[in-house]
């Protein structure tokens, strides 16, 4: 293994918002490998809490016309904001595919649900570097709706489950984005 490789992916990953993306479709052996490496993050007790529902061609804008739905039924008329409504209601048509994270909750409950969401979360980042890696922009997306108990319903996880958001994956449209990080020498003592 090439430690330069790891990083280099690491370094060069970014959140891409659906408005830099072109909508065009993903390969489906490109999803599949993206899937699959989501497959093999760390999981507590192997309890592989990780779910997924994956939409793309027609099924996005279903996905949008819910997403939206949702958002207004959700929030209280003074927060409404009709241009945040407007972009749920086209953003996942703008994306290649979105993928809805879900937590599945262990029956026994033995595994907390702190490391079962953590668990989630390195599947997520194992999407997130393998888009990277095949040139694809990548988005979680964790707002109200995309989280909401209507959302988990939607894409058919119980009562007991999570709904983690939404994962836009798509081919970019211009220039790569850059990012910055304040230096990690500020968040590390050492003992
Ligand atoms: C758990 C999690 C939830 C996130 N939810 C949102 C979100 O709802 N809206 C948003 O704009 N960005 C969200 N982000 C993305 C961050 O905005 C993004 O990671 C940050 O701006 C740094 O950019 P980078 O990912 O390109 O380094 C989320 C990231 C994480 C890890």
């Amino acid at each position: 293994m090439n430690p330069e490789s790891i990083t280099e992916v690491i370094r060069n990953r970014r959140t891409v918002k659906p408005a830099q993306m072109s909508g065009t479709r993903i390969d489906r052996a490109v999803l599949d490998q993206i899937l699959c490496n989501a497959n093999w993050a760390p999981t507590h007790g192997m309890t592989q809490p990780w779910r997924f529902r994956v939409f793309e061609n027609d099924s996005r804008a279903d996905l949008a016309k819910f997403l939206a739905a949702t958002y207004k039924s959700i929030t209280p008329a003074d927060s409404f904001k009709q241009a945040k409504y407007e972009s749920f209601a086209v953003n996942p048509t703008l994306a290649g595919a979105v993928i809805a994270v879900g937590m599945k909750r262990q029956e026994s409950g033995k595994i907390s649900e702190l490391d079962e969401i953590m668990a989630v979360a390195c599947a997520v980042q194992n999407m997130h570097l393998t888009a990277r890696a095949y040139g694809l922009g990548g988005f979680w997306s964790t707002n109200a709706a995309a989280t909401s108990d209507q959302m988990r319903e939607f894409v058919g996880l119980g009562s007991q489950d999570r709904a983690l958001g939404l994962f836009y994956l798509g081919h970019i449209n211009g220039q790569w984005p850059s990012s910055t990080r304040s230096e990690i020498a500020d968040k590390v003592t050492w003992a």
